[in-house]
């Protein structure tokens, strides 16, 4: 049986991966900042002592995108140093890492998907950070895939799928941003994905694991409340209407090699509820 261990396991991401890794068949150790906190080198050195493993799958991350623009030193420490940290020792170990990263690496200036080689521009103090860890993963471990992902969603987390079913019960007309577009990702789909890469001794490097097929935010929303049944109208508006602390890329959308499927069939699946993991 082989072992991953898995960092930020109580997040969005960690609590499903908990589930699907185990069903997959893999003795999981769930590591969160209880554990050890992946910025204290110290502490990520003495846990990995006398640890085995056959992958260690980065998902531990400051993933608040608007409050890195003024916590900018902490959205660093943790998603660089931290990314740095836990590539240092997995290559002392001779361990793969898997460093989930995200869309926001790009400028969203590009007219069609980005592919994994793209050039990357970050706008954001986030996307900043998260590329800063994606090449010390890169200096640190020759053993790497970094596994980009965007506009994930899953039931432990706060999430846009369920912001716009809870806002639905006490609003009547929505606003929703029309001129961003992106692939939404059901955290099932992420882990899924980064187990076919690992499983298919696919080569080391960049990988994107979104939902096939690309949509705006606006069109995310009506597709929710069709498959819910919420009758609730919905106003589409740009993002000038609609100002974030962060800059968001235009667009999002990632070429994904068929690595997952398409964004409405998971979303389909997500709402029914009927997944058994
Ligand atoms: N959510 C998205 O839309 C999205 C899009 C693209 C990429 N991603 C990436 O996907 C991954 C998973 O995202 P997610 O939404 O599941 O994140 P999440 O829910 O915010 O979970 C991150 C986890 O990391 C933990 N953590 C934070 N700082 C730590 C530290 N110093 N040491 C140890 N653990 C620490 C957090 O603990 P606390 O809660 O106690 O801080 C939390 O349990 C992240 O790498 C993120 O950058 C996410």
């Amino acid at each position: 049986m082989k072992t991953i261990l898995l960092t930020g396991a109580k997040g969005m991401f960690g609590q499903d991966a908990v589930k699907i890794f185990s069903k997959r068949g893999y003795k999981v150790i769930p590591v969160d900042i209880e554990d050890f906190n992946i910025t204290d080198e110290v502490s990520v050195t003495n846990y990995f002592k006398d640890l085995e493993c056959d992958f260690v799958i980065h998902a531990a991350a400051f993933t608040n995108v608007d409050l890195a623009e003024t916590e900018r030193e902490k959205a660093f420490l943790i998603n660089e140093k931290g990314a740095e940290n836990l590539a240092k020792i997995t290559a002392e170990k001779n361990i793969p890492i898997v460093y989930i990263s995200t869309d926001y690496v790009f400028d969203g200036g590009k007219d069609s998907a980005y592919l994994p080689d793209d050039k990357t521009n970050p706008q954001s103090v986030y996307g900043e950070s998260k590329l800063a860890g994606e090449l010390a993963v890169k200096k640190y471990n020759s053993k790497h895939f970094i596994t980009r992902t965007s506009w994930l969603y899953g039931k432990n987390g706060k999430n846009f799928v369920d912001t716009m079913i809870n806002l639905s019960k006490t609003q009547s007309v929505l606003k929703v941003v029309d001129d961003q577009k992106g692939c939404p990702t059901w955290t099932y789909d992420l882990a899924e994905g980064i187990l076919n890469i690992i499983e298919n001794k696919n080569p080391y490097g960049i990988y994107h694991v979104c939902g096939s097929n690309f949509i705006t935010w606006y069109g995310f929303a009506k597709k929710i409340f069709e498959l819910k049944n919420i009758n609730i109208e919905i106003l589409p508006v740009t993002t000038k209407e609609f100002p974030r602390p962060a800059k968001r890329p235009r667009n999002s959308v990632m070429e994904n090699n068929n690595l997952c499927r398409t964004w409405e069939e998971s979303l389909q699946k997500y709402l029914e509820n009927t997944a058994t993991f």
